[in-house]
């Protein structure tokens, strides 16, 4: 019989980190108030072996085994199972990978569950069996909401538990078919009869974590966790247990909208950052296969302060509208507003445009919005920012088939960005005939075939953007852009 010995700890419940006695501010990340009491009551034999998993890595005789460079991903069965949703295989990098391990983070109510739900059909029709574990809702509540869905396939099993022994120890007694794929939902709501804190505490969640992963690497079966998120939009819980996944993916979207951005933040996988668009329904999720045209269908007659950027979100380019207003202030200290949008970056460009244009955008109060509920992050939305703000302060339209990219510096240049060709390909297939381009991208444009009435107008400088939206509105034959 295992002698059993309890042990206070105290754990921060932001950084993980671990004291023995209980103070009121973590030493490690500095947050107050956030070191619990945890009882653990570990065993000399080793509770962990409750799974089984671990039991076997101990074993006696095991052998560490080392591999050439020379084999191929076919060799060492790195295969990838297609999800049956298209923007969900593209955001891991072309489906989910064998023995991977993933974390899927996202606000309450946004989809998560739906969505998992939807790719565990989608796998299964790829035959593959799938065990969705849900912590959260009873089996009928799934059940009937894949009803609703129209959702049927024999190849996914449902199971409502909390007990993560349990559930390991169910998938390794299922002899004849075990599950290829994992989901859980929610990691927060699973817990270790062994570990006496409650169930999402630091020490459950980096402890269920680690169990997952262990069957996840050991016995090559996908494992898809559902997380929760903090009110500041992080990942509850410990920061290790995003170190431990080899995908962490988010799942936003603006409550006001029905679309739902699918964005990996980390892949070991594929690409980070990329984006899969999907709009909630009636009938669940659907895929948005041509975003661009998602994010510009409500675009305005009256053009006045505001423009159309090309962005790039992972490998894919994303045409979104950007407005800016300024108007008089009556503050000592002028408004700036910004939605999706650093307003930082808004500062740094009104300095620059009083600088080099003559402007006084100091003293106005200034907006500035990304429509549809985007946030944009790159440098090289500055062209576009700078653009729609030139042209509410000087009460100008702004040509309505214009695009623009380019990031902006402190003395005005104006400087080049990553796929350039790209960003204009997909302005060409929505219809659009100018392109404002940093001058620094010119070479990457040669092998784009545009027809007559579409136009690249490299721009250097902010003084040039000017000169360029002034020329293009004056709607005179255009020469060339030596001339601006
Ligand atoms: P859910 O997947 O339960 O969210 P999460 O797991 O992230 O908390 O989604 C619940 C929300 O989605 C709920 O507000 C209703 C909405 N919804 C639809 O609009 N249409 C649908 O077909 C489904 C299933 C849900
Ligand atoms: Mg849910």
């Amino acid at each position: 019989m295992a002698k059993s010995k309890a042990k206070t700890v105290y754990t921060c419940q932001n950084c993980g980190a671990q004291r023995p006695r209980w103070e009121g501010r973590c030493t490690d990340c500095g947050a107050w108030n956030t070191l619990v009491e945890e009882v653990y009551s570990s065993s000399t034999s080793g509770e962990s072996s409750a799974t089984g998993w671990r039991i076997e890595k101990s074993s006696v005789g095991a052998k560490m085994v080392a591999i050439s460079l020379d084999q191929s991903p076919e060799e060492l069965k790195l295969d990838r199972f297609e999800t049956g949703l298209s923007e969900f295989n593209r955001v891991l990098g072309g489906g989910l990978a064998r023995g991977s391990f993933v974390l899927l983070g996202g606000a309450p109510g946004i989809g998560k569950s739906t969505l998992l739900l939807q790719m565990a059909v989608g796998l299964a029709n790829s035959n593959k069996k799938v065990l969705y574990v849900s912590g959260e809702e009873s089996v009928a509540q799934t059940a009937s909401r894949a009803h609703r869905l129209g959702l049927k396939n024999p190849k996914v099993d449902l199971a409502s538990e909390n007990n993560l022994s349990l559930i390991l120890e169910y998938i390794k007694t299922q002899k004849i078919e075990r599950p290829d794929v994992l989901i859980v939902d929610s990691i927060q709501t699973v817990f270790l009869p062994h570990l006496e804190s409650a169930p999402g505490s630091v020490s459950q969640v980096r402890e269920c974590a680690g169990h997952l992963m262990e069957l996840a690497k050991q016995g090559g079966i996908a494992v898809l966790l559902i997380g929760h998120v903090t009110k500041d939009g992080n990942l509850a819980g410990p920061k290790v247990l995003e170190h431990m996944v080899d995908c962490v993916l988010s799942f936003d979207g603006d409550p006001s909208y029905q679309y739902r951005l699918l964005r990996s933040i980390k892949n070991r996988f594929g690409a980070a950052n990329e984006l899969g668009v999907f709009q909630m329904n009636s009938n669940g999720l659907e895929e948005v296969l041509n975003p661009s045209e998602l994010f510009l269908q409500d675009r305005g007659e009256n053009l006045m302060g505001s423009t159309v950027f090309s962005s790039m979100e992972g490998t894919r380019p994303l045409l979104c509208e950007i407005q800016a207003l300024s108007s008089a202030s009556t503050l000592a200290m002028p408004r700036r507003t910004t939605v999706g949008f650093d307003v930082n970056r808004v500062c740094l460009l009104t300095a620059v445009l009083d600088r080099y244009l003559d402007f006084r955008l100091a003293t106005a109060d200034l907006f500035v919005n990304v429509v549809g509920g985007l946030k944009i992050m790159e440098p090289a939305a500055d062209l576009a920012v700078a653009a729609a703000l030139i042209s509410s302060e000087s009460r100008h339209e702004i040509p309505a088939q214009a695009c623009f990219f380019g990031e902006i510096g402190l003395t005005g240049e104006v400087r080049g960005v990553s796929f350039p060709e790209l960003r204009v390909k997909e302005a060409v297939k929505l219809g659009f005939l100018q392109f404002f381009v940093p001058k620094a991208n010119a070479k990457h444009f040669s092998s784009l075939n545009l027809k007559g009435n579409q136009k690249i107008i490299y721009i250097e400088s902010v003084e040039q953007l000017r000169k360029a939206l002034t020329h293009e509105r004056s709607k005179k034959p255009y020469v060339s852009e030596r001339d601006i």
